[in-house]
């Protein structure tokens, strides 16, 4: 395994992030099974992986205790990032970010997770009916009490993101470190809105779906209607079935031959080579998955090749995207 220091910071992580969204059973597509979700972790941690990520609304904690099961008697070793924002519970302040739900989610994910400490406390979306000072005190507190380390964000619209690390500098609070955004060689939309932002700024970029949610496995055909996998049951993945998109995964899967790699470790290979890309959150359901995505580590790209992977796709930014 690889290892780098999460953007400006001194918290050394895996160059892969375990993505622990799979672990629960809130989606027809997720693995639904305790047991398996936690030798897929537990593989992970044979690989040399340091880093996981999970969020309070993964099927409602059952993420967050899955993996808190499975990292028990390991805390020391691992880097836990978790997320807040998503709607715990029906009625008044069951989600969001304000100071009264920011708090009581983190002292329920520490619950959860069984440990003393979140390593990354994310805000998992923009909440636009709290003040973004207000969210930054609340942070401010977790991380003055010791139970928070780090402070990061997710999916938001870089004029949002700036206004955060202003307003952070500007109170001398604690400043986002890492920003969790979708990015794979289909969505490539946030070159044209936060990853200028975060080169800039020094801030650590962790992409989620690095895969376009198993598009980029090569599972699908084009003329078929997917019988199996996740866009068998998932709108956002099945979504992706255009043709721009099938036009990418032709030179995936033709580069991915010539190079006798797979099109997972082309995928996620790119990703590396991507100077603010700090480790992309990847996502198996099963060990054979996460054995068949450590080998991007080894794969080398020339500039020529990086050109011709994007070459399909002009990357758009649309505010629809961004706010979801
Ligand atoms: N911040 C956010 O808003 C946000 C949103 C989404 C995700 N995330 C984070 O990002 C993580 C990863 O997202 P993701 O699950 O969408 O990632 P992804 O890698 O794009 O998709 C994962 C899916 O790809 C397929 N796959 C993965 N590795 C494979 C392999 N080696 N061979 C064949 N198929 C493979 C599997 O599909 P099948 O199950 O169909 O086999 C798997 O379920 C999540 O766990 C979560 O931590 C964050």
């Amino acid at each position: 395994m690889d290892y780098t220091t999460l953007g400006s910071t001194g918290l050394e992580v895996s160059r892969l992030c375990l993505g622990c969204m799979n672990f629960g059973s809130e989606e027809p597509w997720m693995l639904d099974n305790r047991e398996e979700s936690k030798a897929v972790i537990e593989r992970a941690i044979d690989q040399g992986i340091n880093f996981f990520d999970t969020a309070n609304v993964y099927s409602r904690g059952e993420s967050e205790a899955i993996l808190g099961e499975a990292l028990a008697g390991r805390r020391e070793e691992s880097v836990i990032a978790t997320k807040v924002h998503g709607r715990m519970r029906e009625g008044p302040n069951g989600q969001g970010l304000s100071r009264r739900h920011v708090l009581e989610q983190a002292e329920a994910s520490l619950g959860r997770l069984g440990t003393e400490y979140i390593d990354l406390y994310q805000i998992h979306r923009w909440d636009d009916s709290t003040p973004i000072t207000e969210t930054l005190s609340a942070l401010d507190t977790l991380v003055g009490e010791g139970r928070v380390r780090y402070v990061g964000a997710s999916t938001m619209p870089a004029w949002k993101f700036a206004k955060a690390l202003y307003e952070a500098d500007l109170d001398n609070r604690e400043r986002f470190v890492s920003m969790q955004c979708e990015y794979n060689l289909l969505d490539r939309h946030e070159e044209q809105n936060v990853l200028p932002l975060c080169r800039d700024q020094d801030i650590g970029v962790i992409p989620w779906s690095p895969l376009a949610g198993g598009f980029l496995a090569d599972k699908y055909d084009r003329e078929e209607e997917p019988e199996d996998g996740r866009a068998a049951t998932d709108d956002r993945t099945r979504g992706r079935f255009t043709e721009e998109n099938w036009a990418v995964l032709d030179v995936v899967r033709d580069l991915a031959a010539e190079k006798d790699v797979s099109p997972v470790e082309l995928s996620i290979a790119w990703l590396l080579h991507k100077p603010m890309v700090d480790a992309p959150i990847i996502g198996p359901r099963t060990i054979e998955q996460l054995d068949g995505t450590v080998g991007a580590l080894d794969v080398s790209l020339t500039d020529e090749e990086v050109e011709r992977l994007e070459a399909p796709k002009d990357p758009v930014w649309s505010r629809a995207i961004g706010d979801v």
